[in-house]
């Protein structure tokens, strides 16, 4: 049984996360999405609303069955190991990725040697695309639909309703 873990910040999954998510849970048995509860890195959804969303993605718009979405803090080889997985996944859109996560998935090794990180390169469609670009867009309410599932575009608007009512 191979487990495989996709980490991330999620601040909100994107199209991009979701083309990986169901590559990736057709290499691993189980797939367990842990969303980084940022710690020094700050959120604009907070991170029941990035689990929420997750799972609310994984149950409306895929048949995936061997996905769960689990919190966590601290180091990643930690919560790898404590959930007995073995495999790190992480995307990578442009070359412009690679330095940091080849960086991250040595150091990570060498944390945890029964710890390996296996790379998808980002579907070409997606490889422009980040959370980052999505709530940037979102928050002068532009066009998100090509960019996040569906099922929680209104949610995303509603959050930024919320930033400027304030
Ligand atoms: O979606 P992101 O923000 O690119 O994800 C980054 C993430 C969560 C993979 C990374 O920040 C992480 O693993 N954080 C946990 C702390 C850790 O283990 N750092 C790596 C050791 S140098």
């Amino acid at each position: 049984m191979k487990t495989g873990v996709y980490p991330g910040s999620f601040d909100p999954i994107t199209m991009g996360h979701l083309d990986i998510i169901i590559r990736a849970a057709g290499l691993a048995d189980n797939l367990i999405i842990g969303v980084l509860k940022n710690t020094n890195k700050k959120s604009v959804f907070s991170l029941e609303d990035r689990v929420n969303f997750i799972e609310r993605v994984i149950r409306e718009e895929t048949s995936l069955t061997n996905v769960t979405v689990e919190a966590f803090d601290g180091l990643l080889v930690d919560f790898v190991r404590n959930k007995g997985a073995s495999l790190i996944i992480r995307g990578l859109r442009a070359v412009t990725d690679f330095e940091y996560e080849l960086q991250i998935a040595q150091m990570n090794h060498k944390l945890d040697s029964g710890v390996d990180t296996v790379f998808f390169t980002t579907s070409v469609e997606y490889s422009y695309l980040s959370s980052s670009a999505v709530r940037e867009i979102a928050s002068f309410g532009g066009d998100i639909r090509p960019f996040v599932p569906k099922c929680i575009v209104q949610s995303v608007y509603d959050k930024y309703k919320s930033i400027r009512s304030v």
